[in-house]
């Protein structure tokens, strides 16, 4: 059974067909085929979410499924039920799940007690459909319509300045390594990536090659992309004050963002706090890429989606 947990889950070959595929189903919007015809994909979400599961459930149904929305208090998994059974009767009514959840074990724990392909919506380690896009993203700014997208990628320095232990500073150090992107991160003593995502690394193959500063005009120098998230990720509102007062030094300023390339791309990969990670005239700049990251969220599940029902 596959699953996409992780961005090493597809192979180098998959990863293509992917990217291929997301530009196809992009270009041929409302004529796609019905993949997903008679399948229902359940949507599991124990957090908030505007983008996930809207392009989720309009992907679903653009593809010719149903898309049935599951608020994690509508069910009894965590309460009264374990995450085991759950997987086994979820599988017994649907054809595939996506999860946003807090821990990525429980993610991994329904796909492996499970029967059905299981996508990952986001957890506090990962979040690939998110860095596929983005990858994505970047490359089809690059190339336009036709070019070689993972051939635009190659090479391609990217600085990740902020909040450079959670789910999107992790899920870009190994969408660098695949992609085969250099990748400078900047953020606070103290939030230096941690050694279960050097762990995912060697476990997938991949070098272990990420820098890490807590200089952001550093890590900015020659970048290609420089990218920002919420400094307070779901979950961690406990810690929002501290955290505001460490990352402050790593706001995306027009200055520091003038310190990248001249031609830099600017992303995010929303919900954005203006005045926090990013000012407002960045997140204005035509380099801004913002709302193409949040568009082609649909195509490129679509994709990944169309991949797993085979
Ligand atoms: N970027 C992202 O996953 O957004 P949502 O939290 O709105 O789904
Ligand atoms: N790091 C953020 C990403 C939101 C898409 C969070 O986990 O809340």
């Amino acid at each position: 059974m596959k699953h996409f947990l992780k961005e090493t889950d597809f192979n180098p070959h998959e990863v293509a067909e992917v990217f291929a595929l997301a530009r196809e189903l992009k270009r041929k919007r409302g004529r796609n085929k019905p993949v997903l015809a008679n399948q229902t994909w359940a949507l599991i979400f124990s957090k908030a979410s505007t983008r996930t599961r809207v392009s989720f459930e309009v992907g679903i149904h653009e593809l010719g499924g149903h898309a049935l929305f599951l608020n994690k208090n509508d069910l009894h998994l965590g309460r009264s039920e374990s995450i085991a059974d759950t997987a086994r009767v979820l599988s017994r009514y649907v054809h595939g799940l996506v999860v946003r959840t807090y821990a990525h074990s429980d993610v991994e724990e329904l796909a492996r007690c499970g029967s059905i392909p299981v996508i990952n919506g986001l957890t506090d380690l990962l979040h690939p459909c998110q860095i596929y896009t983005d990858a994505f993203t970047a490359a089809e700014r690059w190339t336009g319509p036709k070019g070689d997208l993972l051939a635009a990628l190659r090479g391609r320095k990217i600085a990740f300045l902020g909040d450079t232990r959670f789910n999107m500073a992790n899920s870009w150090i190994m969408g660098a390594a695949l992609f085969g992107m250099q990748i400078a991160l900047a953020g606070p003593k103290g939030y230096a990536p941690g050694a279960q995502i050097k762990a995912l690394l060697k476990a997938g193959g991949l070098p272990v090659s990420f820098s890490f500063t807590t200089d952001p005009f550093e890590a900015v120098a020659g970048a290609d992309i420089v990218y920002t998230d919420v400094w307070t990720s779901m979950g961690l509102e406990g810690e929002a004050k501290q955290r505001v007062r460490d990352m402050r030094p790593f706001t995306v300023t027009e200055k520091l963002f003038a310190a990248a390339k001249p031609d830099a791309l600017f992303m995010h990969c929303l919900p954005a706090h203006p005045g926090e990670e990013v000012e407002q005239a960045v997140l204005d700049t035509p380099r801004s890429i913002i709302f193409d990251q949040a568009e082609n969220r649909l195509h490129v599940q679509k994709a990944i989606l169309s991949m797993l029902a085979r």
